[in-house]
């Protein structure tokens, strides 16, 4: 789904929404119920494209957890719904390079697991060979932080490993790198909400809404 430039949004008298974050918001760029049921369709995509292997689910915190939660429920009762039952593991990996809305050169990659402690009683090589690693995450906009995310994973060569991003910003660069599954191309905009945050607020705001002067003077540190 494209959200063009000149798209004006919804009002935020149209929905709820939280009222300590009344008067720091534009409008609403994708409400949560459109958010939902996009992501059910990405996890159908993802079951067709998984085969028979299993997966395993890494969760890029903060802004991830909304999108990873939603995705693997949907995966789960779709997999309930079918003939293949799906055998999942989660974990988690954090990841900070924002300052105010502003992305920082300097990235720290924190958390997530040994890979041998995911692999239970099988052999590392063939978990790297049959397991469907998937990054779920919020929102790609340089599209460094994923970058640096798979220098780390494509060390170990894993067979399969694949990027789910709720949201990709259309940047002027060219060679802006595309995730496998996404919910939504935006424009070019500094976005809160289901779990996006701007210096750690706005992250129980439920649609994802452009924040707007007064709310970053606000927020800033
Ligand atoms: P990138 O390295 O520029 O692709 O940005 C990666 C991370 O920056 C994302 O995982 C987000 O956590 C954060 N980020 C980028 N754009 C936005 C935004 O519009 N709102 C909130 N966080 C953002
Ligand atoms: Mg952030």
């Amino acid at each position: 789904i494209q959200i063009s430039d000149n798209w004006p949004g919804y009002s935020l008298d149209l929905f709820t929404y939280p009222q300590h974050y009344y008067g720091d918001l534009e409008y609403v760029l994708i409400p949560h119920g459109i958010i939902v049921d996009r992501t059910e369709r990405l996890a159908k995509d993802i079951m067709q494209d998984i085969g028979d292997n299993d997966i395993v689910v890494l969760c890029v915190l903060k802004g991830g957890y909304k999108f990873c939660a939603d995705l693997v429920e949907h995966i789960k009762n779709l997999s309930r719904n079918s003939e293949r039952f799906i055998s999942m593991k989660v974990d988690f990996v954090r990841l900070k390079s924002y300052h105010n809305d502003q992305s920082m050169q300097d990235m720290q990659i924190m958390g997530g697991d040994d890979l041998s402690k995911l692999t239970g009683k099988v052999s590392l090589l063939w978990f790297l060979l049959t397991v469907f690693f998937m990054f779920c995450k919020d929102i790609v906009g340089t599209g460094r932080t994923m970058k640096a995310l798979l220098n780390n994973i494509e060390k170990y060569k894993p067979k399969m490993i694949k990027v789910a991003s709720l949201l990709v910003k259309r940047t002027s660069r060219p060679d802006g790198y595309r995730p496998d599954y996404y919910g939504f191309e935006i424009p070019d905009l500094f976005v809160v909400g289901y779990a996006l945050d701007y210096n750690e607020h706005f992250r129980d705001l439920n649609h994802i809404c452009v924040i707007n002067d007064h709310g970053k003077a606000k927020y800033r540190v």
